[in-house]
């Protein structure tokens, strides 16, 4: 798999299991790999911290222009971790108040476009998994090799529930799950880049399959590809 690079999209519903497959599997293949959901909770964080009035479009377009995004690799970890205007928030991204306003911030067109650009320029040379919502439809339509990913929703709320749990939050599984319902719903129906099926999307439920079997299926299909 050294010599022809592709891009390969993951988009899916969320607590899917995207973000541990695209690591992984961009680990196996030397890929690099982005999770743009990082971005648009950086931004919410951003929004939040700052006491921003998202509503008023003008006064955004300013503040979209003070917002700095990098993924910086972690040296105890190996893995890349976002920083907001040089702040390392990859814990804070993840806070129930972050995933309770993201998908509303995410509706935001002017937000998108800009996030947008910026993801294009970061899989412009090929060689990357990147996971999301909008990757195979509106980021990289032309993406060699496009995963849509689904689980039951009880799975994916205990899922969810685990790593809340190791990162010591508190919240009740109960409410992890009425978050999924809740941002599935909206990024589903938004009318900006909703997550939606392509007519050339794998799918893969990854209720009852293992991360090593999820890696297999998707290293195999793009085998096929770079072959
Ligand atoms: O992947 P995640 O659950 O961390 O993403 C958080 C939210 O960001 C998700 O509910 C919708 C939004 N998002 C998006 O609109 N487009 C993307 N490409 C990635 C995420």
């Amino acid at each position: 798999m050294r010599n022809k690079k592709i891009i390969i999209a993951i988009d899916g519903l969320s607590g899917s299991g995207k973000s541990s497959t695209a690591k992984l599997l961009a680990k196996e293949m030397n890929y690099k790999y982005l999770d743009s959901g990082a971005m648009y909770r950086a931004v919410t964080l951003y929004i939040i911290e700052n006491s921003i009035d998202y509503k008023n479009l003008k006064k955004l377009k300013i503040i979209l222009n003070k917002i700095r995004l990098e993924f910086i690799k972690n040296n105890a970890s190996g893995s890349y971790q976002i920083y907001l205007n040089n702040e390392n928030v990859h814990k804070k991204i993840r806070s129930k108040k972050v995933s309770e306003l993201v998908s509303e911030i995410s509706k935001i067109s002017i937000i998108r476009k800009k996030l947008v650009q910026m993801q294009r320029i970061i899989g412009d040379k090929k060689g990357i998994v990147m996971e999301g919502r909008d990757i195979a439809t509106v980021v990289f339509p032309n993406a060699e090799l496009k995963i849509f990913m689904q689980a039951d929703l009880n799975i994916r709320a205990k899922r969810r529930f685990k790593e809340f749990e190791k990162l010591g939050k508190k919240i009740t599984l109960e409410e992890v799950k009425l978050n999924l319902i809740d941002r599935d719903d909206k990024d589903s129906n938004r009318e900006d880049s909703p997550l939606k099926v392509t007519s050339d999307s794998l799918i893969l439920d990854t209720t009852s399959i293992s991360l090593e079997d999820q890696i297999e299926f998707i290293k195999k299909e793009a085998k096929k590809i770079i072959n």
